[in-house]
């Protein structure tokens, strides 16, 4: 079982502030995808959604005389280590495992290496997939960030995606009972 939904985070409020700071329709989507992938990787579906749903909460806007400056935010991004700290914050405060906490917030901070010296990064598998479910989703210049939905709609896709992990999970039960 589950002790933190999607809809919980979701619900929360430092996430309904920051999942609409960094693109709704973008966070949903990631999560949709990591489903999928944590199924091909074997990772678990709850750490996957969870980490991709909040993967990009930890932006900022940066702006050049009242215009959104992609460049700059080339130059000053740390989203990724701000994010994972929130998620973190976040996760505990709804009463997450702290193991499985500190799992999501590392997927987070290595969900990109745009900020990160150059080298190769040996990531486990499901910081894999969150990288990979991020990059289905993007578009050109940051686009992927400015895509909207209303709440209704997007409450209701993450409840689905609540509903599919359970049931993943229930069919693994099953597995390992038989
Ligand atoms: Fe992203």
């Amino acid at each position: 079982m589950r002790n933190v939904t999607l809809t919980d985070i979701f619900q929360h409020p430092s996430a309904q502030k920051y999942l609409n700071r960094s693109g709704l329709v973008h966070a949903i989507a990631t999560a949709y995808h990591a489903f999928s992938l944590a199924k091909d990787f074997g990772v678990d579906p709850d750490l996957a959604t969870k980490a991709a749903l909040l993967h990009d909460i930890g932006h900022y806007t940066w702006y050049t005389n009242g215009q959104w400056d992609y460049s700059l935010y080339k130059e000053n991004d740390i989203h990724a280590i701000k994010g994972a700290e929130r998620a973190h914050k976040l996760l505990i405060q709804l009463g997450e495992d702290p193991r499985k906490a500190k799992e999501i917030a590392l997927a987070i901070l290595l969900h990109t290496d745009s900020y990160l010296p150059k080298g190769q990064l040996d990531l486990l598998p499901l910081q894999r997939v969150v990288a990979l479910a991020d990059e289905a989703d993007e578009e050109p210049g940051g686009m992927h960030h400015y895509r909207s939905l209303d709440i209704k709609t997007a409450l209701s896709r993450i409840k689905k995606l609540d509903r599919l992990v359970d049931a993943q999970y229930e069919t693994e039960n099953l597995k390992h009972s038989v």
